[in-house]
């Protein structure tokens, strides 16, 4: 006997577990099915994010840039600390009981918002009268059906051709974020959002750390001159960034991992190393999901293919976050959850794919939302620009951190913020103002016009705003 629910979600990840909680808020009967398992087993509902993605990442950034500031910064602020030593084990150890904490928190929110979790991996088995049929294979073993399925199986990340992940010395994110002692030599392939982030956790601790990247422009995505600070940052704290090589074969020996390429010169070079990450993109996961049952369509990467509004090709049939176009980012998953949710109960919901932003969780941190100066001159927009250093903000000043600016781009003649650009101490959450006046469509006006506390790093934000019309007042 199938179990019939108004809504299956595949998946519980930020796209599945937040699409099923904003479903059961509008009144709906909701399975979600997540195959993710603790280390006992037990279901891990959260997904990438949770479980190997934003969440330990950040506790391991966290843990290592706390080492590094008692090592390096203490001093300065008078305070004696000798011998300091980083236990691996009880970092990681901190890591998974954040983690766990986590997945049962979704857990308790689908009890609390009754949603119906099934533990196990969720394919499509065929098409029925009242919709789609649903086998959960696993610790659940079920059959469901629903009018209305999710799909929100997120990605995985993409191997080297010719070098496997093993998780022991050819590390995915997976790998990463759980080694048990500090390797002396790291290789990073791919100085992109991983590698910045995995390579910095691993240098902070003492690693001698090597990135690898394909491209000849460092983070190409990020505004130019953002990058330039931030790649300026990067190289004073020892982490080596190689840019324009090209990996030729990556072997692995008794001890560790070769790694041989042509440098942007095409020199051939050989690093050996200790532990190699690689982290070169990830890939739409649609394994085990059975799209063919149903006649689903994916792309020729495997992502499942879908409109502007999430709508797969068939009736009923949506898809969300990582496994569908567009950035691979837990907030973007979650705002398509939300908006499929409320579409599925008619109402209208919406994602602006032009305010999402983006976090590189490095030290100093990197934070933009809108478009960089190079994509405004590609595409012929006339800009004012205007930008603040840290390094004049009382407060940075206070931190004992002033690496870095906040800048603006305004329209040369509406005014309207078009993109703004951080990297330095807290942008992080300093770039969340930015998309609010993006989102009500302000003018850099409008942000110059508002009072911002002192002393505080969001004067900076206030201070970039005022030197688009070149009168900032501390600088
Ligand atoms: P996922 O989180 O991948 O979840 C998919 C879930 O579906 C998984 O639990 C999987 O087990 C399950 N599943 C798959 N197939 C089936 C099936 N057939 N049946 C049942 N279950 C199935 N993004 C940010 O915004 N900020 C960050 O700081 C950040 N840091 C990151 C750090 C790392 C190291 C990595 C790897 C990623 C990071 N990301 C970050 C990206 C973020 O993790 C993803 O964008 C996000 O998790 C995507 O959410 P999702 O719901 O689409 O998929
Ligand atoms: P990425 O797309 O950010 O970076 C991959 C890098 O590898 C690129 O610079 C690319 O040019 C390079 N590359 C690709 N093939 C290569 C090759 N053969 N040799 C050398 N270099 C090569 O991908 P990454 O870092 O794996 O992360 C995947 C995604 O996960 C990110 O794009 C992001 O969406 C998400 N993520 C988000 C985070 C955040 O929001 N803070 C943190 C970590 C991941």
């Amino acid at each position: 006997m199938s179990k019939q629910f108004d809504v299956i979600v595949i998946g519980a990840g930020p796209g599945g577990y937040i699409a099923a909680i904003r479903a059961a808020q509008l009144g709906m009967q909701v399975a979600c099915i997540d195959e993710w398992k603790n280390d006992k087993g037990g279901p891990a509902p959260g997904g990438t994010c949770t479980n190997v993605g934003c969440i330990p990442s950040k506790a391991l950034l966290q843990s290592s840039e706390y080492f590094e500031h008692a090592n390096k910064h203490f001093a300065d602020h008078g305070i004696t600390a000798k011998d300091v030593k980083m236990d691996v084990q009880k970092m990681v150890g901190r890591k998974d009981t954040i983690v766990r904490q986590s997945n049962d928190g979704i857990l308790y929110l689908f009890k609390k918002n009754k949603v119906t979790f099934f533990h196990g991996r969720g394919a499509f088995s065929k098409t029925v009268e009242g919709g789609y049929e649903i086998q959960v294979t696993g610790a659940s073993n079920e059959t469901l059906t629903a009018r209305q399925v999710i799909i929100a199986t997120g990605s995985n990340a993409r191997a080297l051709p010719g070098a496997e992940f093993d998780e022991e010395t050819i590390l995915s994110n997976d790998g990463a974020l759980a080694l048990g002692s500090v390797p002396r030599t790291l290789g990073v392939i791919g100085s992109g959002v991983i590698g910045l982030e995995m390579g910095s956790v691993w240098r902070r601790l003492g690693a001698q750390v090597t990135v690898l990247e394909g491209l000849p422009t460092f983070l190409g995505a990020v505004d130019e001159q953002i990058a330039k600070e931030a790649k300026k940052a990067f190289d004073k704290q020892g982490l080596k960034i190689e840019l324009g090589v090209k990996i030729s074969e990556v072997k692995k020996g008794k001890k560790g991992v070769s790694v041989a390429y042509a440098n942007a010169k095409g020199e051939a070079v050989t690093l050996e190393v200790d532990k190699l990450i690689v982290s070169i993109g990830r890939v739409p996961n649609t394994i085990g999901l059975n799209p063919d049952a149903v006649g689903l369509k994916l792309d020729e990467r495997g992502a499942v293919v879908v409109d502007e509004n999430c709508r797969a090709n068939l009736p009923g049939v949506w898809a969300v976050g990582d496994v569908v176009r567009g950035p691979m980012l837990a907030h973007k998953a979650e705002e398509e959850g939300v908006a499929v949710a409320e579409r599925i109960a008619g109402q209208h919901g919406h994602v602006n794919f032009n305010t999402i932003p983006w976090v590189i969780y490095t030290s100093p941190e990197i934070a933009w939302v809108g478009r960089t100066e190079q994509q405004l001159k590609a595409d012929g927009v006339k800009y004012k620009a205007g930008t603040f250093p840290f390094m004049a903000n009382g407060r940075a000043r206070a931190l004992g951190d002033t690496t870095g600016m906040v800048k603006f781009l305004a329209d040369a003649e509406t005014d309207e913020i078009l993109g703004v650009h951080m990297v330095g101490p807290m942008v992080s959450e300093l770039i969340a103002e930015a998309v609010v006046a993006m989102e009500f469509k302000a003018s850099s006006e409008d942000i110059a016009r508002i009072c911002h506390a002192h002393p505080s790093l969001s004067e900076s934000t206030k201070e970039a705003a005022l030197a688009v019309d070149k009168r900032t007042l501390n600088f």
